[in-house]
């Protein structure tokens, strides 16, 4: 990239099924590869970096609900499953020579720090990408409310939601041959709208804080770059 990045601090939130690839379950060795080369591009233009990630490549509360889990209990088992993938990730960034560390809303101490955010503040401050896994710590709460919730808190310029298409249609692109990309929304359109681009409780987060929210194509190689660099258009922006 050329010249200076339009974002100082973003936040990506990756979806637990990002990771998977052409696999149909667990971690795809390539994509972490792809998304830490990335990220490094990402970091070496001197933008800071945080990440959320999911865990429905992992675990998926849905079938075991509907055969009588306890919600609260399936969903302490979809947290634990982001903290493995927040590890699969850390291990891949650290692996291109960049600074990483897992940070757990849940406290499993053994194996990552807990989620303090003064100190995931100087971490980045310090050129370290900071993972956040565990969600939100609590049930009831999906990975994009996390999302919202610590890019409200680390005051992120930009909150990036990466998925397998290019931004938000009017329908799925994959069902509906005439679906329309949106260049851009409002959240109260997309909250109207009911357009699927994220949960109503992380749209009205970041509604109500001012988030802006860049929903683009992940697997589009310097997609990230463009984005750091300013241009928008290359998915679809909420505000
Ligand atoms: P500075 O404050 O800039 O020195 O940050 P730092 O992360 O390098 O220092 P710190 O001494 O906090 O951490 C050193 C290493 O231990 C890093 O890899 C951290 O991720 C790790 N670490 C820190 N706290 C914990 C924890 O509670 N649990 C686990 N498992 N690792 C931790």
């Amino acid at each position: 990239m050329s010249g200076k990045p339009a974002f100082q601090r973003i936040l990506l939130k990756l979806s637990g099924e990002a990771l998977m690839g052409q696999l149909n379950f667990g971690i795809s060795p390539d994509v972490t590869s792809f998304l830490a080369h990335e990220i490094k591009g990402v970091i070496e233009s001197g933008v800071q970096v945080a990440l959320v990630v999911g865990g429905g490549n992992i675990f998926r509360g849905e079938g075991l609900a509907r055969a009588g889990m306890d919600r609260v209990t399936g969903d302490h088992m979809g947290m634990l499953a982001t903290v493995i993938n927040g590890l699969a990730l850390q291990d891949a960034i650290e692996r291109v020579g960049v600074p990483v560390r897992v940070q757990s809303a849940l406290r499993i101490n053994e194996v990552c720090e807990d989620y303090i955010r003064r100190k995931a503040v100087r971490h980045l401050e310090k050129g370290r990408v900071v993972i956040f896994s565990a969600g939100t710590g609590n049930p009831f709460f999906t990975t994009d409310s996390a999302a919202a919730l610590r890019a409200i808190e680390i005051n992120a310029d930009l909150m990036l939601k990466a998925t397998k298409v290019d931004g938000i249609y009017t329908a799925d692109p994959k069902k509906h041959a005439d679906a329309r990309r949106y260049e851009e929304l409002t959240y109260d359109e997309a909250l109207s709208k009911r357009l699927g681009v994220m949960d109503q409780t992380a749209m009205v987060l970041c509604r109500d804080h001012g988030v802006r929210l860049c929903v683009y194509d992940m697997d589009r190689p310097g997609a990230l770059q463009a984005i750091i660099g300013g241009d928008l258009s290359i998915g679809t922006r909420v505000h």
